[in-house]
């Protein structure tokens, strides 16, 4: 027999049609000696019963079935009886009634049910037997999202113009901040390849080669940290255009993430994203990724607070600190053993203390009342825009950790306390990124974004002056608070491209070792040119309300880089290890 149907498509229409389907046992119920079970497959489900009076050898060898066989079966699509419709179900006003059975392939008991999505499994069993896993509603939802969505970037992206092309995975190093995953050369002893953290160098170069708008679904990979939103190998939706500005990628981009929604959870986005620069976004909300879903913005406190007589406020405005507050709507209610844990939390990020002010119809209750005048207390709750029953909180410290610390507390508060609707999307520009920032343990600079990211032109001639003052011509896709994506304008002179080396502390003979290349093609007519490089993963993460990137990813792995399915990575023959000529020093 072959299959004539799949379990998700058969309707009222197909009344009286003999079909034959094959699927999954999903759930199996024994009404008095007639069989009940819903077959899936990944299209649907679809109700099958065994009655002895229509087929009594068939009845006989439903009995052995268990759930996650694989059967087959052949009968006759009826109405179900009045009464035991499932109206939440496409296929739920018909069954098939079975005629003829075959048990295609048999199952073990699985480590968990499948067919129970809501069921809490630890997540290493599910990993563990991801195959499993990946039959369950929520990964199939999810896999299929990201099948349309590809589909859609794919077409759009062809649509305008742009031409998918692959670029190498065994290559060499291209800086994105992570450690490279090495690859060694059998046949070139000693030597290694780097798998790709991203295709940037490359992209460049399709630039040079007259490529004018290049994409490419990637594949990247990072040996750094993991996350819920980060994953060692993860997928960027990569792309770059010559001639063009970032209002060009902006544009591009929004339609992607437009084309991305619609395909995916078929809604429309609106278009286009707000826009902040980089210092408007730290100054407001303390970080480079704000979630906007939710207001409760940052404000500067230093001038008011310092007017106080406090002496820490005071100390810490001396030593070129700041004091920046934020009002919490309706903190007025916290307790005293709340704001503690809030102050402990904020400490995680260096705050070494956090005053407040209550907002109360009655006037303001703070600790530190004493130190202010009532006006004084009074111009600092304006500024923060605090209401009666709000709460004001004020870090006073260095700008990273008053930043940092606010920043992270609002978002802990945002969510807790139900600020924002967790369906709605919010999409956020932030320009304008520093080109540097410092790193104070190696006494060195580091490029915010990547080296190869172009500072404003209008900012280029205080280059080697204030590198810490030159801007760059970059921007960050932020929605719902999370990095989407990330992009510049690039340098396309090579002389510019050298002095920003050198700004990195790299030697002429480390430029040449590690750039040489890339120096020389930009030597040879280089187009001005710019992209950007949307993470599929997260895109997906965020669209489908889902906590981690690993639920969108078929094969993924754990927060210790492991497949724990297949338990890689793992170790090599001795013989595989000679030929590379590697010994091991564990
Ligand atoms: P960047 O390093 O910011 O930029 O990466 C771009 C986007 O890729 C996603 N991303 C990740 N997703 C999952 N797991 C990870 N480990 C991970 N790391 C990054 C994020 C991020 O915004 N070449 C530049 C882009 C460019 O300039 O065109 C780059 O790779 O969504």
């Amino acid at each position: 027999m072959i299959r004539t149907h799949t379990c998700g498509e058969l309707t009222i229409a197909d009344d009286t049609k003999r079909v034959t389907i094959s699927g999954w046992v999903h759930r199996i119920r024994d009404h008095g000696g007639v069989f009940f079970i819903d077959l899936r497959d990944r299209y649907g489900l679809t109700q099958v019963v065994f009655n002895p009076d229509i087929n009594a050898q068939s009845h006989q060898a439903a009995q052995e079935i268990k759930p996650e066989y694989v059967i087959e079966v052949t009968g006759v699509i009826e109405p179900r009886p009045d009464g035991t419709e499932n109206l939440k179900l496409p296929t739920g006003q018909i069954e098939v009634r079975a005629e003829i059975l075959n048990v295609l392939s048999k199952s073990e008991t699985p480590p968990f049910p499948i067919a129970d999505d809501d069921q809490p499994v630890g997540e290493d069993i599910r990993l563990k037997y991801r195959f499993l896993d990946l039959r369950r509603s929520k990964l199939q939802a999810g896999l299929l999202a990201r099948h349309r969505v590809v589909l859609a970037v794919r077409n759009y992206l062809s649509e305008n113009g742009f031409i998918e092309i692959e670029t190498p995975m065994l290559g060499k190093s291209t800086p994105e901040g992570a450690r490279d995953y090495l690859v060694p050369s059998r046949v070139n002893p000693g030597t290694f390849y780097a798998l790709p953290q991203s295709p940037q160098l490359m992209k460049q170069l399709l630039m040079v080669s007259g490529f004018d708008r290049y994409f490419q679904i990637c594949r990247c990979f990072r040996d750094e940290d993991l996350r819920a939103d980060r994953q060692p190998e993860f997928t960027q939706i990569d792309l770059e255009m010559s001639f063009a500005t970032e209002e060009d990628i902006y544009s591009v981009t929004e339609g992607i993430l437009y084309h991305c929604f619609k395909a995916g959870i078929d809604k429309e986005i609106e278009l286009p994203f707000k826009r902040l620069s980089h210092p408007q976004a730290i100054e407001l909300y303390g970080i480079d990724k704000p979630d906007l879903r939710f207001d409760m913005h940052l404000s500067n406190l230093t001038e008011l607070a310092g007017q106080s007589e406090m002496t820490i406020f005071k100390e810490v405005i001396g030593r070129g600190g700041i004091i920046k507050g934020v009002a919490v709507p309706g903190g007025c209610k916290f307790s005293r053993k709340e704001i503690d844990d809030l102050t402990k939390f904020a400490a995680i990020y260096g705050a070494k203390g956090m005053a407040y002010i209550k907002v109360t119809s009655d006037g303001f209750t703070s600790p530190i009342a004493k130190f202010f005048s009532q006006d004084l207390l009074k111009q600092i709750v304006q500024r923060t825009g605090a209401a009666t029953g709000d709460i004001v909180f004020m870090i006073a410290d260095s700008p990273k950790i008053v930043n940092d610390s606010l920043a992270a507390l609002r978002n802990k508060l945002g969510k807790e306390l139900g600020l924002y609707d967790e369906k709605e999307f919010n999409f956020l520009w932030v320009t304008d990124f520093p080109l540097f920032s410092y790193n104070e343990e190696e006494d060195r600079f580091e490029s915010e974004h990547h080296p190869f990211t172009s500072p404003k032109t209008e900012d280029i001639p205080i280059l080697d002056s204030d590198p810490l003052k030159v801007r760059s011509a970059s921007y960050d896709l932020v929605v719902n608070g999370v990095e989407t994506a990330s992009g510049s304008v690039r340098i396309h002179q090579s002389e510019i491209q050298q002095k920003v080396f050198k700004l990195l502390k790299m030697t002429d003979d480390e430029i040449r070792s590690k750039f040489g290349f890339f120096i020389d093609a930009l030597k040879f007519g280089a187009p001005p040119h710019a992209g950007i490089a949307p993470g599929l993963d997260r895109i997906l993460m965020i669209m489908l309300g889902l906590d981690s990137i690993r639920d969108v990813i078929a094969f993924p792995k754990t927060q210790k880089a492991t497949d724990l399915m297949s338990a890689a990575p793992s170790e090599v023959d001795a013989r595989q290890l000679k030929e590379l000529h590697i010994s091991l020093d564990t």
